[in-house]
């Protein structure tokens, strides 16, 4: 018999209104559940920030240097990463299903570093997307580049494809040779790629007016870390982007060439999250120099 179910019982409480809180990232109140519970997946709800690992390099470059064997080097860091940015092969290949760090996963390529870089192509199915459960797809946007239109149209054919699937799209400003890195070019790939209806944006850092890409970027923009600096270099440049607006980074050669990659992936997420100083996080980088490759890790 079910139970009766007696109106008196039951307890309303009509004197409390129901929460009606924005999400926390900045232009994402107007998307699905699916597509915000993954960013929140990547994005720390209690900081509004990500440290996302980027090793998806050999997509156009092979086994560059720090991901010649990605077993070895990279998955002991994985538990200390917010996400893992790399390639379906990868994933399949070398990472473990038991993983619970989300994936940001290459959804473009095409040319390798001996061809024309921008004639890039989507190069996954959504379908299969959705079956390795990727928390976010990254494409490459060229913007001025040779191959700029068919870039844009990757990014808006993949924004459709994840809107049906509940899947955000990284749109990552692509810097070719002869494109300079200011922050008039900044913000203009940056905007462009948001107005086009990615949810959030990778651009680099420059040293000046790097406030004015992430003000005048509509949704969180992460900081690409770029080519190997010196550690407090790189910390500081993790420090200032966050500072000026960056909701985290997607660092690649400034933690996996590191000579302290446990270190450094600590240091920056000290930095990020903690908003702890360059100098106190090269201090966090120093004092974790002790651990031997293949060391494995707790978050
Ligand atoms: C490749 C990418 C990389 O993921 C990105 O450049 C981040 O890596 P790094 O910090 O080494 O620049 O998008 O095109």
């Amino acid at each position: 018999m079910p139970e009766a179910d007696s109106g008196d019982a039951k307890n309303f409480q009509t004197d409390v209104p129901p929460p009606a809180d924005g999400f926390f990232l900045k232009g994402s109140g107007s998307l699905d559940w699916g597509m915000s519970n993954r960013l929140s997946r990547i994005f720390r709800p209690e900081t509004g920030r990500t440290v996302m690992l980027a090793i998806d390099h050999g997509y156009f470059q092979g086994p560059t240097t720090g991901l010649e064997r990605v077993d070895i080097s990279i998955l002991p860091l994985v538990p200390l990463a917010d996400a893992l940015m790399c390639t379906r092969g990868i994933l399949r290949s070398v990472v473990p299903p038991s993983m619970r760090t989300p994936v940001v996963m290459r959804a473009s390529g095409g040319p390798s570093i001996l061809k024309e870089l921008s004639d890039e192509q989507i190069a996954i199915d959504i379908e299969d997307a959705a079956r390795l459960n990727v928390a976010a797809l990254a494409v490459q946007v060229f913007i001025g580049g040779e191959h700029e239109t068919q870039s844009i149209h990757n990014l808006t054919r993949l924004v459709d494809m994840g809107l049906r699937y509940g899947i955000p799209v990284m749109g990552v400003t692509a810097v070719g040779k002869q494109l300079t890195r200011d922050a008039k070019y900044l913000r203009l790939a940056c905007r462009i790629i948001a107005e086009l209806g990615a949810q959030f944006v990778k651009t680099y850092y420059c040293d000046e007016g790097f406030d004015t890409v992430t003000a005048s970027c509509p949704v969180p923009v992460v900081m690409a870390g770029g080519k190997k600096l010196p550690e407090l270099d790189a910390l500081t440049m993790a420090s200032r982007a966050v500072t000026e607006g960056a909701a985290g980074v997607d660092m690649g050669r400034n933690i996996f060439q590191s000579d302290n990659t446990e270190g450094m992936m600590r240091a920056v997420t000290a930095v990020v999250h903690e908003r702890k100083s360059p100098q106190e996080a090269l201090e966090i980088y120093r004092s974790h120099r002790a651990a031997p490759v293949g060391h494995s890790s707790t978050r």
